[in-house]
């Protein structure tokens, strides 16, 4: 996990944060870990998880309810979490008995814990009772201001004008949100047995062994995103994460190792944007469906060393893979001519790519030479060749691995190979990219 945590936290947004859900069984050894790499300043808090309802009365130690969430600012001093949304609970507390124009209010306490001289005096309640406040305390407020809140009937005596003074708080006048507690009860984020209910939903064969809960995680986007924002999950599982995100208007990357990509994660984003998941968020969401989404499979790495320390094309690349790939570090597009061996990708209109594994001797550049004619331009991608330099007029002539190795960056932190992400709009490109403009001869 350490190789992926120092990734995740370079690749983390300055005023971002991350949260991991983790087991009783790691969390301790994974907090550990994490200080080291975020720095234990940056920590927020480990919240409980009650992943379960019912006691497993058969469990030979403790019956195991919870799992938990760590939870770790980029940069604690820039990162706040948002407030969650009032519950409806919350707002039943609000009562208006005294018939208040401005509408509901709750009380709260008008003594402070701390003590303080100018907020030390007694107040006479319409009944007449005299109340000092509680020893070593104070009022919250000064007498003054005492005075303003009674005109403004801002206080609160009881029905009968009897009791220890209190501040009527209008639900008018409450924070849009509540502050997140970290205890998460499955009746407010849902539990295990939810989030295979969803799975289900999507891939009724196979039920995803860990999945989450839609409710957990976007209580999880509530606290720390805002619409717009990029989502990643390089653990997604069964997509829980991409497929809640997506309802929330958040952009979200994920990233899986195992099959569960096609088996869960692009049926169930598929689903999502047809709007025909009607499960998890999607009510609370009022999410109906749009949206896409591109997926990409890493392929392996195209270069590697052989014994003698030398950069040489990757065994497991095949003619059709490398060709992909070379027209793809290069700038081509991919597109293998059916009836002509050499044309492999094209730039422009009469601009092409051949990619060979083969060593070129002069004869056969010059026959290529004599095919591609005087209309057309060919960039030639091969292991060596034979040839004057300049010879040809039509051909460029290059060597992998070398001009492979030249678009690598190595020693770098950021991987600044380009993946198109936007609809490939028509190349003007008037000379070869950069690339491919050093050349050595064979
Ligand atoms: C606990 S599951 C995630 C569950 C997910 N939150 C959900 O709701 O379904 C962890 C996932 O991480 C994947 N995984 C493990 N190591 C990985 C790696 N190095 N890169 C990408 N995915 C990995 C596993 O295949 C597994 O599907």
């Amino acid at each position: 996990m350490r190789d992926r945590m120092e990734l995740l936290h370079k690749l983390l947004a300055k005023d971002g944060s991350i949260w991991i859900s983790i087991d009783d069984n790691e969390q301790a050894y994974l907090k550990i870990m994490i200080d080291e790499i975020f720095g234990r300043n940056n920590f927020v808090a480990n919240v409980i998880w009650e992943k379960k309802f019912s006691p497993q009365n058969d469990a030979k130690w403790l019956s195991d309810n919870h799992d938990f969430i760590i939870v770790y600012a980029k940069n604690k001093d820039v990162w706040r979490p948002n407030l969650l949304p009032r519950s409806e609970e919350m707002d039943a507390r609000y009562k208006n008995i005294d018939n208040d124009p401005r509408g509901v209010w709750s009380s709260s306490d008008l003594t402070a814990r701390t003590y303080n001289k100018n907020c030390d005096y007694p107040i006479t309640v319409p009944s007449g009772k005299i109340y000092n406040p509680p020893a070593s305390r104070a009022w919250t407020v000064s007498k003054e201001k005492f005075q303003e809140l009674v005109t403004d009937n801002r206080i609160w005596f009881g029905p009968d004008g009897n009791n220890m003074p209190r501040i009527k708080r209008f639900l008018t006048d409450v924070k849009e949100g509540s502050v997140s507690l970290t205890i998460w009860k499955h009746t407010e984020v849902g539990h295990n047995q939810d989030a295979k209910k969803e799975v289900k939903e999507f891939n009724s064969k196979s039920v995803f062994e860990t999945p989450k809960p839609e409710r957990l995680i976007e209580r999880i986007l509530t606290l720390g995103s805002n619409p717009g924002d990029i989502v990643l999950d390089s653990f997604a599982g069964s997509g829980t994460t991409g497929a809640v995100a997506h309802k929330m208007g958040r952009r979200w990357i994920m990233i899986e190792l195992d099959e569960h990509c096609h088996t869960h994660i692009i049926p169930r984003l598929k689903k999502v944007i047809d709007g025909e998941d009607s499960g998890g968020i999607t009510e609370a969401a009022g999410w109906k469906g749009g949206g896409g989404f591109r997926y990409y499979r890493l392929a392996p790495s195209l270069l590697q060393k052989d014994k003698w320390d030398n950069w040489i094309i990757n065994k497991e690349y095949n003619p059709e893979m490398l060709a992909e790939a070379v027209c793809k570090l290069g700038g081509f597009t991919y597109a293998p001519s059916d009836t002509l061996y050499w044309m492999h990708g094209t730039s422009t209109e009469n601009d092409y790519i051949y990619v060979t594994t083969a060593q070129l001797t002069h004869d056969q550049l010059a026959l290529l030479s004599d095919e591609v004619g005087n209309n057309r331009t060919l960039l030639v991608m091969c292991t060596a060749f034979r040839s004057r330099a300049g010879g040809f007029p039509n051909l460029t002539i290059k060597k992998i691995p070398t001009s492979v190795l030249s678009k690598c960056e190595w020693g770098h932190d950021d991987y600044s190979l380009q993946i198109e992400n936007l609809p490939i709009a028509k190349k003007s490109v008037k000379k070869q990219p950069g690339l491919f403009e050093e050349e050595a001869e064979s």
